[in-house]
């Protein structure tokens, strides 16, 4: 072959596997498969200069740092959105454009999460990438094209479009793709770890690092940062015309970008409402930070009739979810000894109220997280909380510093027993290892009483502290030998009580033994790997004397967690505890009981494919993670089931269809935890084989919950 043709031929390889890799998010090769193909393309570029074009693969950082951003003017300015922080503001911004456009009038929306990234403009002239800016001012932005070229997912060529479903068959003359570049919250925070460990700046928030990360002046750097793009309209366009949002986003898509999937077009502002409501809860479990929903009326035409007023256009919205940061004040920084002796510092906070919930206390998580962040006592700080997750210090505002602000370090004794504390080497938490300090005590009797472990009614913290405080437990099996006369004296425990508080202890006896593993506190051993533990060994003894190579033949239970076990049962007090807890009457043997439903799915792979009734594919994520299983984004031969939603038949499907991997629907799914479930329930039949749902179904049926009825 000669070498152009090879060249040609290389290159529109790689960029179809760059698009199924960072635009489909489904790649169809193996990075050595990849990288080979990379390596014969630079090599021939190499020898033959000559014919490198700015457009290929190769070319994503070839310039030199810049000096600085040159400006660009934008030709058709980049608007802004005017907000709407609640339900009525959002009827209010509805019901006027109902007036304007007429009460008859169909209107449809197109309802978009609002990624909190940077806004882009980029040009592509007869497909090929010419200039990409920020937005700027809206008027003026800067010339970051050596940067964008690094960002894997946007374009430096555009896809010829195949047209059909009202998508425009050509590539159009000139184009102005408008998106925003962005970075995941996993790869934000991995960057934010090696910065840290190089000592490098950390950035606040997704948001910031992506800018940060952008406006480098040297595209190498940019190169190195995890960025990602969405396109979400355009500017001007010549050689083909298009009427409405949603065509405009399919011709994005057809065209190369990514589009984000969870963009819809409803009919009715009722479905706005519920669609702007419902992602309220999803965005905990998005990969990426999103600060609302943009709202937008389909039509262009309708779009032209609404116009625009200053700089927000009348005819979309922008609906905000609660901020989830704020600015306060760090008072104090308290340690706090957990249950396995770990440190952890704490900030007392003056009380700021995040979404809707007052702040008075965050997580600093380790030493090094403080000092790499150099938060200092009296800084003012950004205080970060989402969803259910403990509210966090994320880094102080130096700006605000007035110079009085005080450095903080780990104190050297622990706070609670006076002990010295001790550090791994390559750890990042220090530890009290005094087996007998009562902080760390407290905390285990907590966890003992806990409702995932003994459940114990009428034991919470205020009681474990009192406990431990009068000497009258000096480990959680000396519960079991409290009296009515250990109580005497204590003021607010009368006889009504105390025997509430003993009934209680006396019933936790009668937990299954999964419960008591857990309770006992080993590291990494929650309820679904006490669950595996009981089934596979079903006594105490059993479990103490399993060797690491034992444990990790187990599915569901890794390296890390068979360490921790062996580790717990070679320490000498944790046995001397096993041995009280049994003679005290504990359930030490026993076999599988329904909290196996968390294992369920141990070891099985899901893909998912297309949306499902009433699960969101976080949700479903979820749902299977929490049963043991794991999802995937490519079917493959590893994979187990294919989770089908709505209007199948996309390439994952087809593919599935071509290995015979079983494809469930969502009530499948739910039928296979819940067939699981009454399967293991019961005491495990001696030589039980493969769980019945790991039976390859015919090709291509979709196992639905009457088909797991033959179990
Ligand atoms: S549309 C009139 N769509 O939000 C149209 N903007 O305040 C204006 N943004 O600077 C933009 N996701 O950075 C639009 N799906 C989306 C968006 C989005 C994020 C950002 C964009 C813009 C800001 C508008």
């Amino acid at each position: 072959m000669d070498v152009e043709r090879e060249l040609n031929a290389l290159r529109d390889a790689i960029r179809e596997h760059n698009y199924r890799y960072y635009v489909l998010d489904e790649p169809s090769i193996g990075d050595a498969e990849y990288d080979a193909l990379m390596r014969r393309l630079r090599a021939l570029e190499a020898e033959h200069p000559e014919l490198i074009t700015p457009d290929s693969p190769t070319q994503r950082v070839g310039s030199a740092p810049s000096e600085q951003f040159a400006k660009v003017r934008h030709p058709q300015s980049m608007l802004s959105l005017a907000n709407a922080l609640n339900r009525e503001e959002l009827a209010a911004w509805h019901a006027r454009i109902r007036r304007l456009l007429g009460e008859e009038e169909p209107i449809a929306y197109v309802v978009e999460p609002k990624i909190d990234g940077l806004a882009m403009a980029i040009t592509y002239r007869h497909g090929r990438l010419t200039v990409a800016a920020t937005r700027g001012d809206g008027t003026v932005g800067e010339d970051v094209t050596p940067n964008v070229r690094t960002v894997h997912s946007v374009p430096l060529r555009l896809r010829p479009p195949t047209g059909g479903d009202e998508i425009p068959a050509v590539v159009p003359e000139q184009i102005e793709v408008r998106g925003e570049i962005y970075m995941r919250i996993a790869d934000f925070e991995q960057l934010n770890s090696e910065q840290a460990a190089a000592g490098e700046k950390i950035f606040a928030n997704p948001r910031n690092a992506a800018a940060g990360s952008l406006r480098q002046l040297n595209p190498q750097i940019t190169a190195g940062r995890p960025l990602r793009f969405f396109a979400y309209s355009i500017g001007p366009i010549s050689g083909v015309r298009l009427t409405s949002q949603w065509q405009t986003l399919a011709y994005l898509r057809a065209l190369g970008f990514p589009v984000n999937d969870d963009i819809r077009r409803l009919e009715s502002f009722d479905e706005v409402v519920r669609y702007c409501e419902a992602w309220m809860s999803r965005r905990e479990h998005l990969a990426y930070e999103a600060d609302g929903i943009v709202v937008k009326v389909d039509s262009f035409t309708q779009q032209a009739e609404l116009g625009v007023v200053a700089r927000d256009p009348r005819w979309a919205i922008a609906f905000k979810f609660p901020a989830r940061e704020s600015m306060t004040t760090l008072r104090e920084i308290v340690v706090n000894v957990g249950r396995t002796g770990r440190m952890n510092p704490n900030a007392v906070l003056d009380p700021v109220v995040i979404g809707g919930v007052t702040v008075a206390n965050a997580t600093l998580h380790n030493e090094d997280y403080i000092l790499s962040r150099d938060i200092r006592i009296g800084d003012r700080v950004t205080v970060k909380r989402s969803g259910d997750v403990i509210p966090k210090v994320v880094g102080p505002v130096t700006s605000a510093r007035t110079g009085e602000e005080r450095p903080w370090c780990m104190p050297s004794e622990c706070p609670s027993c006076g002990e010295p504390v001790h550090r791994e080497p390559d750890a990042a938490d220090y530890y009290c290892v005094n087996a007998a300090c009562p902080a760390q005590l407290v905390r285990r009797v907590e966890h003992w009483v806990g409702r995932g472990a003994l459940d114990i009614v009428g034991v919470g913290e205020e009681q474990a502290r009192l406990f431990v405080e009068r000497g009258l437990i000096h480990d959680v099996a000396d519960l079991y030998t409290l009296t009515p006369a250990h109580f005497e004296g204590i003021t607010g425990y009368g006889p009504k009580r105390i025997a509430n508080i003993l009934q209680g202890i006396v019933a936790s006896k009668e937990r299954p033994f999964d419960r008591l593993i857990v309770g006992l506190g080993i590291r990494s051993v929650g309820e679904t790997v006490a669950a595996l533990l009981v089934r596979q060994y079903r006594s105490i003894e059993a479990i103490m004397s399993a060797t690491e190579a034992d444990l990790v033949a187990i599915p569901g239970v890794g390296p890390h967690i068979a360490e921790e076990i062996v580790r717990f049962f070679r320490h000498e007090p944790n046995r001397t505890l096993v041995s009280k807890l049994k003679a005290a009457g504990l359930c030490t043997e026993g076999t599988a009981t329904p909290a196996l439903a968390g294992a369920a799915l141990v070891g099985k792979t899901f893909v998912l494919t297309g949306a499902l009734p009433s699960l969101t594919r976080e949700a479903a994520t979820e749902l299977i993670e929490a049963h043991g299983g794991s999802v995937t984004s490519s079917v493959s031969k590893k994979t187990d089931y294919l989770l089908v939603g709505d209007a199948p038949g996309g390439s994952k499907y087809i593919k599935a269809q071509q290995l015979g991997i079983p494809m469930v629907d969502e009530v499948g799914l739910r039928a296979l935890i819940g067939a699981e479930l009454s399967l293991r329930a019961g005491p495990r039949a001696e030589g039980e084989g493969q769980p019945t749902t790991e039976r390859r179904a015919p090709s291509g049926s979709i196992v639905a919950a009457q088909m797991n009825l033959d179990l």
